[in-house]
C-alpha cells in the first residue's frame, strides 16, 4: 500500500511486511493435498507465492486477485494469474479445487464468495482454505477504533471474520459437506513493528482524517499496543485467530 487513505496493494511492501503469511500457509496447502495435474484455483492469490508452489507440484494453476499490481507481480512468476472480484467469480465447472491462504477475510461478502466458488468447481471439487476467523486481530482492531472514537469518527471493521458455525452454514447452503473446520489462535511474530503492519494494512482505518493526521493515529495505536502485543523478546505478537477448512461438493 502506497497510500494509507486508499488501500492500495504495493507487492514489495507486502513482501517486507508479510511474508511470513506464506510460510504459515504450509498446514493449509497439506489439507488441501494437491494431486498432479489437477486444476486449481488460487482465490487471492496475491503476488502467487503459494500457486508457484502448486504449480511446481504439477498441478494446473489459475491465480485470482483484485489487486492488480499483485497480479502483475505473480505474472513475473511465470503463473497464470488474473484481476478478479473473489465476490464475482466468473468461472463454470472447471476446476478440481479451490484454495484460499489469508485472503478470504478481505472478502466481506463470504455468501458470494462461497457461491462463486460452487459455481467454479467441478462434481466432487474441493474448497480448502484458511483466514482471520471470530475474533481476529481483535486487540488491534480495538486500538484503532479507539483512535476513530477520540476523533469522533465511527468504528468500522472492514474485515469478514465469521465463526466456525457461521461460515459452515455459509457452505452447506451452496450445498458444500463439511470435512474440516477449525478456529484456533494463531499469535504471529512480526518481522518488524506493529506500525508497518498497520501502515501496510490498516488503511480502511484512516478513512475519514485529514491526511496529516494519518501518521499520529497510526502513532497512538503502535502505543496502545505496546503492553497488549509485545512479546517477552520484545518482538511483536500479532493476535490472529485463523479458521481453518476444507469443504467438497458432492
Ligand atoms: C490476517 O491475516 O488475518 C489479516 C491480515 C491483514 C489484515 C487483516 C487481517
Amino acid at each position: 500500500m502506497t497510500d494509507l487513505a486508499h488501500q492500495e496493494w504495493d507487492p514489495r511492501q507486502y513482501a517486507d511486511n508479510a511474508r511470513f503469511v506464506t510460510e504459515l500457509g504450509a498446514p493449509v496447502l497439506a489439507l488441501l493435498a494437491p494431486q498432479p495435474g489437477e486444476r486449481i484455483l488460487d482465490l487471492g492469490c496475491g503476488d502467487g507465492p503459494l500457486a508457484a508452489r502448486l504449480a511446481a507440484m504439477g498441478c494446473e494453476v489459475v491465480g485470482v486477485d483484485a489487486s492488480p499490481r499483485m497480479v502483475a507481480a505473480a505474472r513475473v512468476l511465470g503463473l497464470d494469474a488474473r484481476v478478479m472480484d473473489g465476490e464475482a467469480l466468473a468461472f463454470e465447472g472447471e476446476f478440481d479445487a479451490v484454495f484460499s491462504n489469508a485472503a478470504l477475510h478481505w472478502m466481506r461478502d463470504g455468501a458470494a464468495v462461497v457461491a462463486g466458488v460452487r459455481r467454479a468447481l467441478r462434481p466432487g471439487g474441493r474448497f480448502v482454505g484458511e483466514f482471520g476467523g471470530a475474533g481476529n486481530i481483535r486487540m488491534i482492531i480495538g486500538a484503532l477504533n479507539a483512535g476513530r472514537a477520540r476523533r469522533g469518527l465511527p468504528a468500522v471493521m472492514p474485515w469478514f471474520n465469521p465463526d466456525p458455525d457461521e461460515y459452515a452454514g455459509m457452505l452447506e447452503a451452496q450445498g458444500f459437506r463439511i470435512d474440516a473446520m477449525e478456529l484456533f489462535p494463531r499469535p504471529t511474530l512480526l518481522p518488524g513493528s506493529v506500525r508497518a503492519w498497520l501502515a501496510t494494512f490498516a488503511g480502511a482505518f484512516a478513512e475519514g482524517l485529514p491526511a496529516a493526521d494519518v501518521g499520529p493515529f497510526l502513532d497512538e495505536a503502535t502505543a496502545a499496543l505496546q503492553a497488549p502485543l509485545r512479546g517477552p523478546g520484545g518482538g511483536w505478537v500479532v493476535d490472529y485467530v485463523r479458521l481453518r477448512f476444507a469443504a467438497r461438493l458432492p
